[in-house]
């Protein structure tokens, strides 16, 4: 297989430890190699990450997982139908991490976060280079999540080595991280795989604990996060302040500075798509507030919400 000429000097970059940004299907990663521990603290270094908050690690098929993940006997059913159905895709599995993995990467956890991305991108990167990249989002700690290179650009800067253009996310939320490190199988983020369907896939019942404030096992669930610089308030709540933006599901309303639709059709997949990049043109729009209309929470509806009450609960 040849290799384009970017994707090779990403490759030369990461063993020189340095940090490459590059397309995923959700949003875009900050990726560096786990094994070099120095380019992993720049990697928090660069987004004023706490290194309390883990790394997930991106793999290229379900058979490299299993060298950074132990698959307990009583989670391998699970483990192959999740892989089989979601792989590649936006489904990140928590499992007991081999000794291998840098504790910088799982920050001292005895569980690891993989996945295998769908963009063809990340997944060329990856079968180059050869081995697991670990990759936040690519963007300041707290701050919205980038699905852009633009939006690298303008958050990160030059504190990335190289970033790889792949155009704007077809998921634009972050993965679903579902843990198989307990004995149920649990959602601990929802994200680019709806419940709904892995509950299909698994046929069996999973519970969310993406929001309990007691269960909090990863800084990802922290209540801020995902954050404009703008006040952000989900209606019914009003926001404070003379020039108001709206962030609508389908229709826009009168009486507001500026307006973002994320999905004329009420489609929540679209709406998931244009969702940080609305955020992102409000933010930048020198407003001193931000409304914010609820969506359903079915499909990717659930993922949508969770990223924008973190919001709303940021700037409040
Ligand atoms: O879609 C995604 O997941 C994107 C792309 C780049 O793959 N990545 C992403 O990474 O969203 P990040 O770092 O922004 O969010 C990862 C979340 C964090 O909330 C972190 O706390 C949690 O995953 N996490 C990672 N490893 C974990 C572990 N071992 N146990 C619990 N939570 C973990
Ligand atoms: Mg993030």
């Amino acid at each position: 297989m040849s290799v384009s000429p970017q994707i090779e000097e990403a490759v030369r970059v990461l063993q020189g430890g340095g940090l490459v940004a590059f397309p995923t299907e959700t949003v875009y990663g900050l990726g560096a190699l786990i094994r070099l521990p120095r380019a992993v603290a720049q990697v928090f270094a660069a987004k004023a990450r706490p290194h309390f908050d883990p790394l997930i690690v991106h793999v290229l098929h379900a058979a490299q997982a299993e060298t950074v993940a132990e698959v307990p006997a009583s989670q391998r059913r699970r483990f192959e139908t999740l892989a089989r159905a979601f792989w590649p895709g936006p489904l990140t599995l928590l499992l007991p991490k081999r000794a291998g993995v840098p504790d910088l990467v799982t920050s001292g956890l005895p569980t690891v976060g993989v996945r295998v991305p769908a963009h063809p991108r990340a997944l060329e990167l990856l079968a180059a280079v050869g081995e697991p990249i670990c990759a936040p989002s690519a963007n300041p700690f707290g701050r919205l999540s980038p699905t852009t290179a633009e939006h690298v650009r303008a958050g990160l800067g030059d504190r990335v080595d190289l970033i790889l253009d792949g155009g704007a996310c077809a998921v634009g939320v972050e993965s679903t991280i579902l843990s198989l490190a307990g004995d149920a199988p649990e959602i601990l983020r929802p994200g680019g795989v709806p419940h709904e369907a892995i509950e299909a896939a698994l046929g069996e019942t999973v519970a969310v604990h993406a929001d309990s404030a007691a269960r909090i096992q990863a800084p990802g669930q922290l209540d801020a996060h995902y954050a404009p610089r703008t006040p952000l308030s989900i209606l019914p709540a009003r926001a404070t302040g003379g020039r108001l933006g709206l962030l609508a599901f389908s229709r826009p309303r009168d009486g507001y500075a500026a307006v973002e639709i994320l999905s004329e059709s009420r489609d929540l997949n679209e709406a998931a798509v244009r969702l940080f990049a609305c955020l992102h043109r409000l933010d930048a729009a020198g407003l001193d507030g931000i409304e914010v209309e609820a969506v359903p929470e079915t499909g990717l509806g659930l993922a949508i919400m969770n990223r924008l009450r973190k919001a709303a609960h940021s700037t409040a």
